[in-house]
């Protein structure tokens, strides 16, 4: 699948949005190496801090399906936003060849995750 299909996947997610808080709607469009597509959509929550971001609702999404295998990553926000530092960390957990991140305006821009989260923690550090 190529980066503007996926990130159209990621743009139908966003309009899923739950941020009444924010009015910052974000959508993610996971992409697994067998070809599935898995979406998600910021959920927020008066408590503010329980805020589930749109890339860890994808990646749950998957995961729970049995899918933790991923070529790339679609996210998209108005702004053309890159993902927080809690959803780098999660992505690292299990990988992702490429994050690709687009705004309402402007050229999408593809990052790797070293890229974007160096020198991160993962279970290499625990043993
Ligand atoms: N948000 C995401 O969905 N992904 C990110 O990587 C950064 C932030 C959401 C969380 C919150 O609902 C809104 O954007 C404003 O922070």
């Amino acid at each position: 699948m190529n980066p503007t299909d996926l990130l159209e996947q990621a743009w139908a997610a966003r309009r899923q949005a739950y941020a009444p808080y924010s009015n910052f709607g974000v959508g993610a469009a996971l992409l697994t190496r067998d070809g599935r597509v898995f979406t998600g959509c910021n959920v927020e929550n008066a408590t503010y801090g329980l805020t589930v971001c749109a890339e860890r609702t994808a990646v749950c999404k998957a995961v729970s399906e049995g899918c933790r295998d991923f070529a790339a990553i679609a996210v998209v926000s108005e702004t053309g936003a890159t993902p927080c530092g809690a959803c780098r960390q999660v992505l690292t957990e299990f990988g992702v060849d490429q994050v690709i991140v687009a705004g309402s305006t402007g050229e999408p821009r593809i990052y790797t995750l070293a890229e974007l989260f160096p020198y991160a923690f993962d279970s290499r550090q625990l043993t």
